[in-house]
């Protein structure tokens, strides 16, 4: 069986794809993550004993570190998940992205290429180094623009998506210069387990069940394409497999909503799963002061990875939101591990400012 080295795979998206690498024997897994404030410890406890999963807590700017891991492990591929990922924290303390996202992604790469230099022809050949990007990379759109294709230009408007896009073209760069085998995905918004309650969808949800407001940027017509997080990784592992090196691919939902139908569909979800008396989950919705250069629409043309590799999203955002509501009150213990004093802390230092704002409908 292969390895493949993850990085930051305590994470959501990593998290999701070690546990279906594991179900479905898609290889032996390393799995390298610094355990920022965004990851759980406990979230793969139950891989803990598996022969074929190996955790190592550490940073993927450690030069000595990857050095060292390469040399034990001789991975045939490496996913880089690792990163800052969310975009208000971004606004307010953008180092931390600079540092992880554009310079922990160099260090993996050089690190990486200095492996792969040394192995084999056979091995060599073999070999692959995934990054898995965003659909941010590619700015905002207007209402009637058309999706963001593999060769829309460059246009990231936050520093979290500024640090993609310099990662993406570092990335790029490693293959055009060196040949070294890269593969690059952009991904839209994912949802589903185990994803960290500062992103919208758990969010609002744990905020609902603790009857606390539910916060919605400006107008609620911001618009995102949702991705269930278990087709992403299906996504991950066909680009893995059949894509050629060098090549980028758009990845997405075909599922556009704005932040209002998402907040209500979760709403209605919640009413018929936890019905209180006359009480609707609605009731908590409250518009607060927008995000600072708050993209308006993200929309995915992911026509290129459907023709090449035959990839389509399986989930129905109806159902997708279902096991996602489900898999958050199932799981207690978890929820309340990430919600610590540090979680309590961004939350007041991120909506604590954030003033009311009168609903649109009032607003005209
Ligand atoms: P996340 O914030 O949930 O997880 C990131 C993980 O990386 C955490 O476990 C964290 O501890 C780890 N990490 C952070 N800095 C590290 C470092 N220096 N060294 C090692 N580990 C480190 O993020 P996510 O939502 O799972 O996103 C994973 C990747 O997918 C990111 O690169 C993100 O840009 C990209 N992406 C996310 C989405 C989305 O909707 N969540 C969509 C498209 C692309
Ligand atoms: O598009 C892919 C990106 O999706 C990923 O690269 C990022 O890592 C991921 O965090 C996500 O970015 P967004 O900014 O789109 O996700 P977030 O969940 O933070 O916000 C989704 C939308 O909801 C966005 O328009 C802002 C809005 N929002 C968010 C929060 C946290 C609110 O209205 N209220 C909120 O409290």
């Amino acid at each position: 069986m292969q390895t493949f080295l993850v990085t930051g795979g305590i994470g959501f998206i990593g998290s999701n794809f070690i546990l279906k690498a594991s179900k479905e024997r898609w290889a032996n897994i390393i799995n390298l993550d610094k355990l920022t404030y965004a990851s759980n410890p406990q979230t793969l406890i139950q891989l803990q004993d598996s022969p074929g999963y190996h955790f190592v807590r550490g940073d993927i700017g450690d030069a000595e570190l990857l050095s060292h891991l390469l040399k034990q492990y001789q991975p045939d591929a490496i996913i880089n998940f690792a990163a800052e990922s969310h975009v208000d924290r971004s606004i307010v303390s953008p180092q931390d992205f600079i540092q992880t996202n554009v310079v922990g992604t160099f260090q993996l790469l050089e690190a990486s290429r200095a492996y792969w230099e040394k192995l084999s022809p056979q091995k060599r050949e073999q070999f692959r180094f995934l990054h898995v990007s965003t659909d941010e990379v590619y700015g905002s759109l207007g209402p009637t623009d058309p999706a963001f294709r593999e060769d829309t230009p460059y246009a990231p408007n936050s520093p979290y998506a500024a640090s993609k896009a310099g990662s993406d073209h570092l990335v790029r760069a490693y293959y055009h210069t060196y040949g070294f085998p890269t593969l690059i995905t952009n991904c839209s918004n994912n949802y589903g387990p185990r994803q960290f309650p500062e992103k919208l969808i758990p969010l609002i949800i744990l905020n609902a069940l603790h009857s606390k407001p539910l916060p919605i940027y400006g107008d609620g017509q911001n618009i995102r394409d949702w991705l269930y997080v278990v087709d992403h990784c299906q996504a991950l592992y066909l680009v893995l497999q059949h894509s050629q090196i060098g090549e980028s691919y758009n990845i997405g939902g075909n599922n556009e909503q704005t932040n209002l139908t998402v907040v209500e569909k979760i709403c209605a979800i919640l009413d018929e799963l936890v019905p209180k008396p006359n009480f609707n989950y609605s009731s908590l919705m409250t518009f607060v002061k927008d995000r600072p250069g708050h993209d308006r629409r993200y929309a995915i043309d992911c026509s290129k990875i459907s023709r090449e590799l035959g990839f389509e999203p399986k989930e129905d955002f109806n159902s997708g939101l279902l096991k996602t509501i489900q898999w958050y009150l199932s799981h207690p213990t978890w929820v309340e591990q990430v919600q610590s004093g540090a979680y309590q802390t961004w939350i007041k230092q991120n909506y604590q400012d954030r003033i009311k704002v009168p609903s649109p409908r009032a607003r005209s």
